[in-house]
């Protein structure tokens, strides 16, 4: 069942990475209460062994949604190591993270493939959160908007069905947080240019300074990293 994509919604999107342990995981549960907050989606991306544990505490009530951060580009079938959007499905996830920098830069990850993956996960009804941002070159040389168009390119008639995460490569888990300016002319060119796409930030986002990012009108929520890995600064963020 696909998460709702919409700018009245506010996201607040944990991304696990392959930082997380199952005992971690199983912490994170124990502790976790959701902010009695309306229009508000809590989900935490994890890697695959941990869906079904996540999967279970939510049946028992636990008050989260959880996501994959990776999917397979191709149908199922003899792809040995892959895990199909197909497989995901049958497990009621509702968003994937599609495009994550880490992906696009240790993987290699293409624009084309990664149209492929957004495909799998829209032809199951499951949510792409699509990341996009420009390194630290890029933003130095004022290239920016142009990367970020570029990123989006090819992308125009599914972008009404994903969640947007603009995530300065520069600001990933390097404690260096994008100012307000930098986020506030990011949001406002990707909203002109996406079909209603929410747009959330993702960049060293902590209990610290969520508040004032999320108060910026054309920020929908956040993508959350380091601090996602703990509930309670996952619970600061989101009460915020
Ligand atoms: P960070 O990661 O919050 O640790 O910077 C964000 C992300 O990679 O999504």
């Amino acid at each position: 069942m696909s998460i709702p994509v919409s700018r009245d919604v506010q996201y607040i999107l944990g991304n696990w990475k392959m930082a997380q342990s199952l005992r971690g995981a199983r912490e994170f549960l124990r502790s976790w209460k959701a902010p009695e907050k309306e229009k508000q989606i809590c989900t935490v991306y994890c890697s695959y062994p941990h869906l079904w544990p996540v999967l279970e505490a939510i049946s028992q009530g636990v008050e989260l949604l959880v996501g994959a951060q990776d999917v397979s580009s191709h149908k199922p079938g003899a792809f040995t190591g892959e895990v199909s959007a197909v497989q995901l499905a049958e497990l009621n996830v509702g968003s994937c993270l599609v495009g994550h920098s880490e992906r696009r830069q240790y993987f290699s990850e293409s624009n084309e493939l990664l149209k492929l993956k957004v495909e799998q996960l829209l032809a199951q009804k499951i949510t792409p959160v699509f990341c996009i941002g420009e390194n630290l070159e890029q933003r130095k040389s004022g290239k920016t908007l142009e990367v970020l168009a570029q990123q989006l390119d090819g992308f125009q008639s599914v972008l009404k069905n994903c969640v947007v995460a603009y995530e300065p490569v520069w600001a990933i888990g390097t404690g260096e947080v994008a100012t307000l300016d930098q986020i506030q002319e990011a949001h406002q060119f990707l909203c002109e240019k996406t079909p209603g796409s929410p747009i959330v930030y993702g960049g060293s986002v902590k209990p610290e300074n969520a508040s004032e990012i999320l108060g910026l009108p054309e920020v929908h929520g956040v993508l959350v990293g380091g601090a996602s890995l703990k509930a309670e600064s996952f619970f600061q963020i989101a009460a915020t």
